[in-house]
């Protein structure tokens, strides 16, 4: 084998990376991965058939010296401990400008910590966020680059050569400086904690309420991905609800433990959105109810003490007519909670974005990808200040042609004890964004009243305190 021929390096072997790796060779860019796993090597080898095209080694020299110069390096490891420990094992190998970048779901401020860091080594890091689990990055992910925009150019061709296309597009936009990419990735993890907590709970009132059959969720969710609910995450719920359990215990579904893990993505997206002070309720409640579901001893214990009474809803093909209005209305207002999010961050830690384009890369590919995002990326185009989807003229048309379908199935599902806090919150918040007025001058008034903390008035400039008592 001869030295520096590869065009692509990648660290981490494991799905993601055996995909990704096999993504860049069908691309007609030779790449060479490494993995201390020999398994993972040889398996890589076998699967790429022609070691001029794809190779891999478990020996880190071999690795480095395969690449051309600079080195384009990417890492798809576990967020963590791990990236450094693979920076660290790299570095004795690299020359000048050559370029790491993480793929991986790392947390945005350690990103900044290692570009600073590597900068002072002369070596290139940036984060790129990749979405699209095992399928995309096999055909084509949503990619978040960001760092710097010198070093991004080297590998921006093929990063469009391997990324999803959306009406001949490549999903993958440089985002901006330092951590973008990999907050504007962090982001998207909320939304899609938002978007899969509303899927989950339409589905469980839908089950309660039609009540409807797993066969006949598969029809209404595949009738809704037909429409302008069309989405991955509509799509696959609507396969999941057919198929069948492998041990033959009728509808696999239904044999699934509800209690839902978390790798801490949507976690950071909501502490950060309270470290920044920009309200995404829906993303929170969505966190939470991951939580809610772990606790499922507890639940079973409490389910036998409060009884719901009974329950009493519409025939269903009305209930389905309400829901995806409602569904709808709350899929609008977790990608405009997301998208608010990013507009503060950039202002926050200066990355420049772009939501027209953020919502465009998103369109194929990832997670989150769906009809709507044509018409957030419209939206951001049209006004480019935008600070809330809420404000613009199409979304307001949308918003209040189904805002009355989610007040109606709100209180559907408070009736019958039916949790829908997705939903609940989307419709909290619509309603709180949208009031000239709200009571939190009586919280003002009390935190003056026990603590001095002081207030604004309405009617005349300052700051005052009243001796309450
Ligand atoms: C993606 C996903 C992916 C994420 C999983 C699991 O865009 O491809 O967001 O990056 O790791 O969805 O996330 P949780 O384990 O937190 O549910």
């Amino acid at each position: 084998m001869q030295n520096n021929t590869y065009d692509f390096g990648l660290v981490g072997l494991g799905v993601m990376g055996r995909n990704f790796i096999l993504n860049v060779a069908d691309n007609n860019y030779k790449a060479f991965g490494y993995d201390l796993d020999p398994d993972k090597v040889s398996s890589l080898i076998k699967e790429g058939g022609d070691i001029s095209k794809v190779n891999a080694s478990g020996d880190i020299s071999t690795f480095v010296n395969a690449l051309s110069l600079p080195r384009k390096i990417m890492l798809l490891v576990p967020a963590g401990k791990i990236v450094d420990a693979v920076i660290e094992s790299l570095l004795p190998h690299l020359s000048a400008n050559d370029i790491i970048i993480d793929g991986g779901n790392s947390f945005f401020t350690d990103t900044d910590r290692r570009e600073a860091y590597l900068q002072s080594k002369g070596i290139n890091f940036f984060g790129a966020g990749v979405s699209g689990g095992a399928e995309g990055a096999r055909n084509g992910p949503s990619i978040m680059p960001g760092g710097s925009s010198k070093a991004y150019k080297e590998v921006q061709p093929i990063f469009e050569a391997v990324a999803a296309k959306f009406n001949g597009e490549p999903c993958v936009a440089y985002m901006g400086p330092k951590s973008a990419g990999n907050y504007v990735k962090m982001v998207h993890n909320g939304i899609e904690y938002g978007l899969m907590q509303l899927t989950a709970e339409f589905y469980d009132l839908l089950q309660k309420g039609g009540p409807l059959n797993n066969a006949e969720l598969h029809e209404v969710y595949s009738e809704w991905n037909r429409g302008r609910l069309q989405s991955f995450l509509v799509e696959i719920s609507a396969e999941i609800f057919e198929k069948e359990d492998p041990f033959g215990q009728g509808m696999l579904v239904d044999k699934i433990l509800d209690k839902a893990r978390q790798k801490g993505t949507g976690k950071w997206t909501s502490q950060n959105a309270m470290d920044i002070g920009i309200p995404i309720p829906t993303i929170d409640v969505s966190v939470s109810m991951r939580e809610i579901s772990a606790l499922k001893q507890e639940r079973m214990l409490a389910a036998t003490r409060y009884d719901r009474g009974s329950i009493n809803f519409p025939e269903k093909e009305k209930l389905i007519t309400i829901a995806e209005k409602a569904l709808y209305f709350a899929f609008i207002l977790t990608y405009a909670q997301g998208m608010h999010q990013l507009k503060a961050a950039s202002n926050e830690y200066g990355y420049e974005l772009k939501l027209a384009g953020i919502a465009k890369i998103w369109r194929a590919g990832c997670i989150i990808r769906a009809t709507l995002l044509e018409d957030i990326a419209n939206a951001y185009e049209e006004d480019t200040g935008l600070t809330n989807l809420l404000l613009s003229p199409a979304f307001e048309e949308k918003i209040k042609n189904t805002a009355g379908a989610a007040r109606e199935l709100v209180t559907l599902a408070a009736n019958n004890g039916i949790p829908m806090p997705g939903l609940f919150n989307s419709l909290s918040y619509f309603d709180a964004y949208t009031s000239a007025r709200l009571p939190l001058n009586l919280i003002q008034a009390q935190r003056d009243y026990f603590g001095s903390h002081t207030y604004e008035r309405t009617d005349r400039e300052g700051i005052f305190h009243t001796d309450w008592s």
